[in-house]
């Protein structure tokens, strides 16, 4: 079967990475404006790399759980196409290859002079000079608020081409991966929904499974690989 699967927070919440919108969550302690633009990276750069630096911390120390295994399992008995809002690499960790990180990832780094990309070291500062143009303009290769997500096309396209669409760990609430469930359900594609509650585009779904990732997603992919 062709399934489309996007993933958010949620996913790895339980391997101890923070989410950004629960009462304990990244958006309760710092300003979206300050750490998640480009007008705020522009205003202090120090504040911004110093926040992806805590993030890339977290990451490293952090483990694949359940359900990214059980995502990695999926694959190996359907053509899944995986589209993550995640910068972590929890995913590849877990067996997952061919990742589509839609919002970018903490591994990347790039130029905001010239675009040019490259592995990010585990600490960045606003010094360090392009390995290309030498500008010291190096940003975390993280889609921040304000611009366009990577590899849309080929987003929608699986989306479309899909006969199952699943949304893990979203809060629905960050267009335009929150409009991928309406596009999936207009052109027929059923949808579903795993999430430790119910997301803001909860409607656009046919299923629902409510709980931790880690108990639903393997249950979820059981039943899709007998
Ligand atoms: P959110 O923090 O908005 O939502 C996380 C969702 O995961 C919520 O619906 C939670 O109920 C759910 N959740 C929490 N723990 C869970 C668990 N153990 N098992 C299953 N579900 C769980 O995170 P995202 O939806 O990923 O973008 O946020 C989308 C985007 O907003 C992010 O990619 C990020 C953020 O701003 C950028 O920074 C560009």
């Amino acid at each position: 079967m062709r399934i489309a699967v996007l993933t958010g927070a949620g996913i790895s919440a339980e391997s101890g990475i923070r989410t950004f919108r629960a009462t304990d969550g990244l958006w309760e302690e710092h300003r979206i404006e300050d750490v998640a633009t480009p007008e705020g990276f522009r205003r202090d750069p120090i504040l911004v790399h110093r926040f992806y630096n805590m993030r890339r911390a977290d990451v490293a120390r952090a483990l694949p759980n359940e359900a990214h295994l059980a995502l990695a399992r999926l694959a190996r008995h359907h053509d899944v196409t995986l589209i993550t809002q995640n910068v972590d690499d929890l995913h590849e960790r877990g067996g997952s290859g061919d990742v589509i990180h839609m919002h970018g990832s903490l591994a990347g780094a790039t130029c905001a002079a010239c675009g040019h990309r490259w592995q990010a070291p585990l600490a960045m500062s606003p010094v360090d000079p392009c390995p290309d143009c030498g500008k010291p303009e190096a940003r975390p290769d993280i889609v921040w608020f304000g611009e366009i997500p990577y590899h849309m096309e080929r987003i929608w396209a699986a989306v479309e081409g899909a006969e199952l669409f699943a949304a893990i760990g979203t809060s629905g609430q960050v267009y335009p991966a929150a409009g991928l469930a309406q596009h999936a359900r207009r052109r027929g594609v059923r949808t579903i929904e795993l999430n430790l509650d119910r997301s803001a585009v909860s409607r656009d779904f046919d299923e629902h499974r409510i709980g931790p990732a880690t108990r639903v997603v393997p249950e979820w992919v059981t039943q899709l690989c007998p």
